[in-house]
């Protein structure tokens, strides 16, 4: 980047004093020395001074600060800023007719975004440059419905430029909808507002090219604890959109509640959701489907069993321990509840479940949980140890886990029955059954893919990795966001407590995890379990710290926290002009005095 001290800003008109609104502005901010400074404003530098996040965009360093996550690979601009003229957008968009309502939708979102930064459209000043945004897909694509996978090429290249004199021009460029939608995005946060002068501006000239480090990149989310409106699950989607997060892990059902419509297995919901009015219908569901695609992101059903099953099936006697007490004795938190998977007629309902989730789902991941399987909850079934001791297995541990495995195969029968023709991958939580020996004598690693939440150094993650399976970290040490706050089943604090900031989410390196593994990791999930949180609590867990989570996956930088900061600052500010309910990070005056409020900042930068 050519750094170009003092800034030069072309303007199309002078600078009104006079400002008619009643938000007659105090402060504006100079760049000093890679810093944005807060000046008083007075007739002397009135012409010079700009808005923060004008000045955020050139000042940071060798990436315009305002973008979220940091693009990864080159990256070159000039310091010379254009006033655009918002009424004046052309968008020239692929033609692709089954493609056409993500266009439409992509442009609206991209104007959204646009006004969303500016206060008050009324004393908009008018004029500035017409933009030419243009989208040019590099590969020849079968006009279809693009389905993101294992294998999208994410990648864009984003060029601006003002050389025709009165136009701007931003051109994206990238393999298919997923990467130039990701473009898209970059090129939002390089649109910001000068209140000074009233007006939307643009870098006069970049040249970006980006990909993420990882390709998947995600967000679980538990409805079944707590319910979440569509309105609050879109208002993440939205979020994640923002930081080109991918995958949005829906933790659909679990023992306290069952909110998913099964049409062909009706009293499943309406016994076991929490009210009628508590059930994610089929028409929610490809809403919010629809709704990810838009915006770059698959959203993957997980059916969690054996265990974690338990309101919604009380007629089908097919569970075990349902609501045992003391829970204690036979589950990790109440109610308790596991499929019985000696029950012949269980795998048909599977069946069901899963069809009604491939149809409205077509994931080409499927998730089928896997974790916390209680032994003493199995063996308090009498049905359960008959049916062992006839097959002439004992009832020991290994008994157990060999019976949980006998649940598997069956289930993944039915699940790639459904999934005709093709075969999904299969993602399962670390377990008892993905410890040493039984890994190796029941899963097979060309199958499934382990999601890893042990600590993050545990041995456990360096047995699963030598053994070639692929993995998605979410150590619960570092991407638990329920951590931290009251105990709910006792005094105290939660079973994962302290609360984690986001300087350790952002420092939770996979390389560091996975060591000389590093190929077999797909990517990670930030976590949300909703024991103690619901769509009033959702934003302030998730945001900013899966901002920061998402920049360590996109960009994985070499820095650490500390240089983030001030940028993360920045754009939690953004993620608020957004309707996103995003934590505070400091008080507002760190914002408005650039690295005056870390502890090393002034030792390490000046
Ligand atoms: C410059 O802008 C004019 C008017 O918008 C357009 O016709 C022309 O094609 C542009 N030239 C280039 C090189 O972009
Ligand atoms: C549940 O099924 C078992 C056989 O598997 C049967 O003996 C028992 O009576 C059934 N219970 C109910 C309530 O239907
Ligand atoms: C299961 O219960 C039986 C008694 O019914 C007991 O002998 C056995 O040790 C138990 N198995 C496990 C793994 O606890
Ligand atoms: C992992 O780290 C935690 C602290 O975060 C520590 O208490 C624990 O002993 C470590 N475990 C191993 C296996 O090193
Ligand atoms: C991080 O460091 C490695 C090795 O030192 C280097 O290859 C890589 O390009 C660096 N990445 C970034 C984003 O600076």
């Amino acid at each position: 980047m050519k750094l170009l001290a003092p800034l030069l800003v072309l303007f199309a008109l002078g600078v009104q004093r006079s400002c008619s609104s009643g938000d007659d502005l105090i402060y504006g901010y100079e760049c000093q020395k890679s810093r944005c400074v807060k000046v008083e404003l007075d007739s002397q530098n009135f012409q010079k001074a700009i808005s923060l996040p004008v000045c955020r965009i050139f000042c940071s360093g060798d990436v315009p600060g305002t973008i979220w996550p940091r693009p990864s690979g080159l990256v070159d601009f000039d310091s010379y800023m254009l006033a655009v003229d918002p009424s004046n957008i052309e968008f020239h968009l692929p033609t692709l007719s089954k493609q056409s309502q993500l266009w439409t939708a992509s442009k609206e979102r991209f104007m959204h975004l646009l006004y969303a930064v500016v206060p008050n459209k009324n004393v908009l000043r008018k004029g500035g440059r017409p933009l030419i945004v243009s989208v040019e897909l590099t590969s020849t694509l079968d006009d279809v419905v693009p389905r993101l996978t294992l294998d999208t090429d994410e990648s864009y290249a984003l060029q601006i430029s003002s050389g025709n004199g009165s136009v701007a021009t931003a051109t994206i460029s990238a393999n298919n909808y997923f990467g130039a939608r990701h473009g898209l995005e970059t090129l939002s946060q390089l649109l910001v507002y000068d209140d000074i002068r009233r007006e939307i501006q643009i870098l006069a000239r970049a040249n970006i090219e980006d990909k993420p480090a990882y390709k998947w990149r995600g967000l679980l989310l538990d409805t079944s604890r707590n319910f979440f409106s569509v309105k609050s699950i879109k208002r993440t989607l939205d979020a994640m959109a923002m930081v080109k997060l991918n995958t949005f892990h829906w933790h659909i059902t679990d023992s306290a509640s069952f909110p998913f419509e099964v049409k062909s297995q009706p009293e499943l919901y309406k016994l076991g959701a929490y009210s009628p009015r508590k059930v994610y219908s089929h028409e929610d569901i490809k809403d919010i489907v629809e709704y990810g695609r838009v915006r770059g992101i698959r959203v993957m059903p997980e059916f969690d069993a054996p265990a974690h099953v338990g309101e919604g099936w009380q007629q089908k006697n097919m569970t075990a321990c349902f609501r045992a007490q003391p829970w204690i004795n036979y589950c990790v938190e109440p109610p308790c509840g596991q499929l019985d998977p000696t029950v012949e007629e269980l795998y048909p309902v599977l069946e069901d479940i899963y069809r009604e989730m491939f149809e409205l789902f077509d994931p080409d991941v499927f998730h089928m949980g896997g974790d916390e399987v209680s032994v003493s909850c199995w063996n308090s079934s009498e049905r359960i140890q008959n049916w062992m001791l006839q097959k002439g297995w004992g009832l020991n541990e290994a008994d157990f886990i060999r019976l949980w495995a006998h649940f598997q195969d069956e289930a993944l029968k039915r699940v790639d029955a459904v999934a005709q023709p093709n075969q999904p991958s299969i993602n399962l939580w670390t377990s008892h059954l993905t410890k040493v020996p039984y890994i190796d004598e029941y899963l097979d690693k060309e199958r499934y893919n382990i999601q890893i939440w042990t600590q993050g150094n545990d041995s456990v993650i360096q047995e699963i990795l030598k053994r070639g399976f692929r993995v998605i970290i979410s150590n619960y040490d570092a991407l638990y966001f329920d951590c931290g706050g009251a105990a709910w089943v006792a005094a105290g604090n939660n079973w994962c407590s302290p609360y984690i900031g986001w300087q350790k989410v952002y420092d939770n390196n996979l390389d560091t995890i996975a060591g000389q593994y590093r190929a077999q990791v797909l990517g990670a999930e930030a976590a949300i379990w909703s024991e103690e949180i619901d769509e009033y609590t959702l934003d302030s867990r998730f945001w900013p710290r899966a901002s920061a989570f998402a920049e360590r996956l996109w960009s994985n930088p070499n820095e650490s926290w500390t240089s983030a900061e001030a940028r993360l600052l920045f754009h939690r500010q953004r993620l608020t002009d957004y309707d996103i309910g995003a934590e505070a990070m400091q008080p507002e005056w760190c914002l408005q005095n650039e690295n005056e409020c870390p502890i090393n900042a002034l030792n390490a930068k000046f």
